[in-house]
């Protein structure tokens, strides 16, 4: 917990960012859309109490973030955040706040593993830290933490097992497809002084969920139990899908992000194959505005709530698989279709601008147990921030 005069500098550091923010030069549409952003979170960093105070959601209708502590799943999305920010605008204060709220994130990686999310929690905060910075401080938290994930793996059913506290209710070693988006930690891991056994681990794991967790048709199951003891497929589920059988939009849109990751790490081009295919069946299924309703197959569409982090992890996802596709014609499709999404997330109708200090509105948490629904969510604004930056580099030449 800070003290009351460090969270007066708190305040006084986000209004100087505010002011900073207003005279940014607007270059390109990212450029434009992350001086939005710049001056968003501006207004939260000046109203966040403490170290300890994590922006997770702001509720409909509302315009204040309930805060979580380092321990939530999300703790990692406001630290990466701030260093989206500090790449855009090279400002220190900026560098400063996201090395404060990442340092809090530490003893995940030096626990005994809660859950997989120790990938989204240390890999946006610490990674996107140590990309920026170089901090060797930084390297060493990142390799005990993909230690910790590891620990969670079963050769045996060839995959991370993704929630430990669900084992016995679930009846078996179960892995969601969001687990995809872990692997980046040990590949990185692998790359650098963890070892060889990091590296097949997420090749393991990555060749499992695609022979289990997926449909004829590409789209995704949420949930794969496996019988512990012999690996065998007990279950194909949902859990925060609207029905086993349906596409939850963001589960798909972790298996996008997932195997176009997969590709970059291995270039196996079985997964740039694969995450076309994973992309093109959610890219088919848009609405007509072009954001997902939180499940493909709601049955009160077109009454359903949207997902705005499905369309923004797409939207990043679809950058990088643009400068993948060797078909010219597909690449063009992709960089088109995350132009689109990014598009329809900056229009007044999902930019949060005179609602709250959140980037984004209109995302779906956990639907089936009525939490987070039509909010804004610390990951939507991560990974619209993310999508923006991405498109600014290629804008620029620079990817
Ligand atoms: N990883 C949890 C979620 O996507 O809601």
């Amino acid at each position: 917990m800070i003290t009351a005069s460090s969270g007066r500098s708190l305040l006084v550091a986000g209004t100087t960012l505010l002011v900073a923010a207003c005279g940014a030069q607007k270059t390109n549409l990212a450029n434009s859309h992350l001086d939005y952003c710049v001056a968003q979170a501006a207004k939260t960093a000046a109203a966040i109490p403490s170290y300890d105070s994590i922006p997770r959601t702001i509720a409909t209708g509302k315009d204040r973030w309930r805060y979580v502590n380092y321990r939530d799943w999300t703790s990692g999305f406001w630290p990466g955040t701030l260093w989206y920010l500090y790449e855009y605008t090279k400002d220190t204060a900026w560098k400063a706040k996201a090395q404060a709220f990442t340092n809090t994130l530490r003893p995940i990686a030096f626990s005994k593993a809660g859950d997989h999310d120790i990938g989204f929690q240390l890999y946006c905060s610490y990674g996107n830290g140590y990309r920026l910075t170089g901090d060797t401080a930084y390297k060493s938290v990142m390799l005990a933490a993909a230690d910790t994930l590891a620990t969670l793996f079963n050769p045996v059913a060839g995959t991370i097992l993704s929630w430990p506290h669900e084992v016995q209710h679930l009846g078996g070693h179960n892995t969601i497809i969001d687990n995809m988006m872990n692997l980046e930690l040990l590949f990185w891991a692998a790359k650098n002084g963890g070892g060889q056994r990091l590296y097949d681990m997420a090749v393991q794991h990555a060749n499992t969920t695609m022979k289990n967790h997926f449909r004829p048709d590409f789209t995704s199951y949420h949930v794969v139990v496996y019988d512990t003891i012999t690996g065998k497929v007990i279950r194909q589920q949902t859990h925060q899908g609207y029905a086993d059988s349906t596409m939850w939009a963001r589960g798909q849109a972790w298996g996008i992000y997932g195997y176009t990751l997969m590709y970059r790490e291995t270039k196996d081009t079985t997964y740039r194959r694969f995450a076309q295919s994973v992309a093109d069946v959610w890219l088919q299924r848009l609405p007509q505005d072009g954001i997902p309703y939180w499940d493909f197959q709601a049955p009160d569409i077109p009454r359903a709530p949207k997902d705005a982090s499905a369309a923004a992890i797409t939207a990043s996802a679809l950058l990088e698989l643009s400068t993948m596709a060797t078909d010219a014609a597909k690449a063009t499709y992709y960089r088109q279709q995350a132009e689109a999404l990014l598009t329809a997330l900056s229009s007044n109708q999902y930019q949060a601008r005179h609602q709250s200090p959140a980037f984004l509105l209109h995302a779906t948490g956990h639907k089936p147990n009525g939490s987070e629904i039509d909010a804004s969510i610390n990951y939507a604004d991560y990974y619209y921030i993310e999508a923006l930056t991405r498109l600014r580099q290629l804008q620029e030449g620079k990817r």
